[in-house]
Order: C-alpha cells, then sequence, then structure tokens
C-alpha cells in the first residue's frame, strides 16, 4: 500500500487546526514553527510509507528519551549543537566579530556555581587515584594580544572513568569543577587529572538511535570551558587532548582543528618542585583569545536550563502553575 495525502485539502487544513491557526491566543511563532516541524513530519510519513508500529516504536524511543533526561544527549550526535554554532560563527563572521578562540558546543553536564578560585588552585579532590596528575593552564588575551585579568574561567571535566561529578553520585561535589579568576597577566593554573572519554551508555536510547545509523556514541578525552570578562563576547568552548583514538572521530561533533591540544609529559624534579606536585604530570596549556563586544548579550552565555539553574527554574514553573 502506497497513498499519498499530504497534498490534500483535508490534510492542510487538519495541519492548519492542528498548529492553532484558528484560535485567538498561544504564539504565533509557536504556531508557525509547529506547523512547518509537522507537515515536514506528516511529509516523511507519507513519502516513506511509514508504517504505525514504526511510529509508535519512535514514540517510545522517544519517552524513553524523555525519562533518562537524555534529549541533551541525543542532541549532539544528531548535530544540533554543531548546527547552532555554525550559525553563530556565522553570524560573528557577518557582524566582523573575528579572531577569537573557536567557540564549540556546551554539551549537557554543566553545573552553576562551582567553587571559586583565584588564578590558580585544584581541581580534583584527590581521590581518583587512576587519573594521571594535570597542571592546565593559560592566558586569555583580546583579540590585540593584550592580557584580560580578572576574566572569569569556568572549567569542567570528566575524572579517569569518564564521569562528571553532580551527574556521578560517587564524586564529591564540584569535583572537576572550579571557576577560575585570572591573575594581573590574565593566566589561570590548575592541577587536576587528565579525563578520561567516554562513551554513551550502551544500553541507553541515545545509543539505539545511533545504533540505527551505524554510528558509535564515544567522544575523545575533553575538558569544557565557560570564559567570560566585561567588554568581552562569552566563549562556549572545548579542549580535545591530542592523541584520543575518538579525537577526530567525536559522536558530538565538538571537535575543532583549533582546540585539540596536546598533554606533554613532564618528569623534571624542578618543574615537579615549581608547581608543589609530588611527581611527574602532563601539562595542558590553553591560551584563550577573547572577541571584544559593547553587546550586553554577547557577554553573556545563552540561556538554557542548567543543572542548579534547573531545580530555580522548575520551581518556579511549579509556582506558576498552582491552583488555589
Ligand atoms: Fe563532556
Amino acid at each position: 500500500m502506497t497513498v499519498k495525502i499530504f497534498d490534500t485539502p483535508e490534510v492542510q487544513n487538519f495541519l492548519n487546526t492542528i498548529a492553532g491557526f484558528d484560535q485567538e491566543g498561544g504564539s504565533d511563532r509557536a504556531k508557525q514553527i509547529l506547523h512547518r516541524i509537522l507537515s515536514d513530519l506528516f511529509r516523511t510519513i507519507d513519502d516513506y510509507d511509514i508504517t504505525p508500529e514504526e511510529y509508535w516504536s519512535a514514540v517510545s524511543v522517544l519517552n524513553a528519551l524523555g525519562q533518562g533526561t537524555q534529549f541533551g544527549l541525543l542532541s549532539p550526535g544528531l548535530g544540533f549543537d554543531h548546527f547552532l554554532d555554525m550559525r553563530m560563527d556565522a553570524a560573528d563572521a557577518e557582524a566582523k566579530r573575528t579572531g577569537g578562540t573557536p567557540r564549540t558546543i556546551e554539551g549537557p553536564l554543566y553545573v552553576a556555581g562551582a567553587p571559586e578560585v583565584q588564578g590558580t588552585g585544584r581541581m580534583d579532590d584527590g581521590s581518583d587515584t587512576d587519573g594521571e596528575t594535570m597542571w592546565l593552564n593559560g592566558q586569555v588575551r583580546d583579540t590585540q594580544g593584550n592580557p584580560v585579568a580578572g576574566a572569569k574561567v569556568e572549567v569542567w571535566h570528566a575524572n579517569s572513568k569518564g564521569g562528571y561529578s553532580f551527574f556521578d553520585p560517587t564524586q564529591s561535589e564540584y569535583n572537576l569543577r572550579r571557576t577560575i579568576i585570572t591573575d594581573s597577566d590574565g593566566r589561570y593554573a590548575v592541577r587536576s587529572i587528565i579525563p578520561s572519554g567516554y562513551g554513551c551508555p550502551p544500553d541507553s536510547p541515545t545509543q539505539e538511535v545511533l545504533n540505527l545509523l551505524g554510528r558509535h556514541g564515544e567522544r575523545p578525552a575533553h575538558i569544557h570551558y565557560f570564559i567570560s570578562a566585561p567588554g568581552h563576547q562569552h566563549l562556549t568552548t572545548q579542549i580535545n587532548l591530542a592523541g584520543d583514538p575518538y579525537t577526530f572521530d567525536d559522536f558530538a561533533f565538538a571537535t575543532r582543528e583549533e582546540l585539540v591540544i596536546p598533554a606533554n609529559r613532564i618528569d623534571d624534579a624542578g618543574e615537579i618542585a615549581r608547581r608543589e606536585l609530588d611527581g611527574p604530570f602532563s601539562e595542558v596549556v590553553f591560551d584563550i583569545v577573547l572577541a571584544k563586544t559593547d553587546e550586553a548579550a554577547l557577554q553573556n552565555r545563552h540561556a538554557r536550563p542548567r543543572a542548579k539553574e534547573r531545580e530555580q527554574d522548575q520551581a518556579s514553573q511549579l509556582a506558576g502553575t498552582a491552583r488555589v
């Protein structure tokens, strides 16, 4: 059975009704966008002769994704996060906001409220004995090469098993999460451990979708950053450590050539003593260039429900829907 009904007046009128075009209330933008998305999906069902079995199995996957709060994981896997970056890159290029360190995706695992340190500090709680000591440092500069003192460098990364504190209950609060304020020379330096790459859980609905596409769900070892300073464009980025088998094969499409950084093994006793470490370590140097802007909106990260912030969002939504 192959039928084509999408272009019939009946289906077109039906779509207009579903999208609330004949209703006064609601949001015009939401109506237009929903109308477009539903039209595209209805057309897909028609064009590919999608069966009821296929449709309901998709609904089941969506329910499983929601139940596991995995939309935030599938989103980069299906390229949405990188596509939004590509659009912001294009907008920057058009406005001539160029010359800064490239952005790349945030991912779903940022947690607001990490401890703040001035210039230097330690990110790991010392409990991950499999983790190789990492000395992560760099300088924040503007596009003219001037150091940016007092810049806020927020860093978060996984432990040696690929898990993030807050989401991994075995880790201490804010382990491997810090906000570092750059010193008078724009520099930041923290002791931490080399993170491991990680993959989507094999039995997860995210991996189920990737399996259908013949794709793996692995990410290379990486370190997330938010960098901000008054008068400069907020930067969301991450570095991928060189040499990981997935450095250039990231399921989340976050890798950018300029953001691949080596971890250099150092075993010189003088260098170890200078950093007050207890043995050989790997040094990771990431210098950051921020583009200047006077636009207030560009100086802050975009709004998005995030852990810790999200609890407040949900609390306010509940307050808004309570009936008396
Ligand atoms: Fe990550």
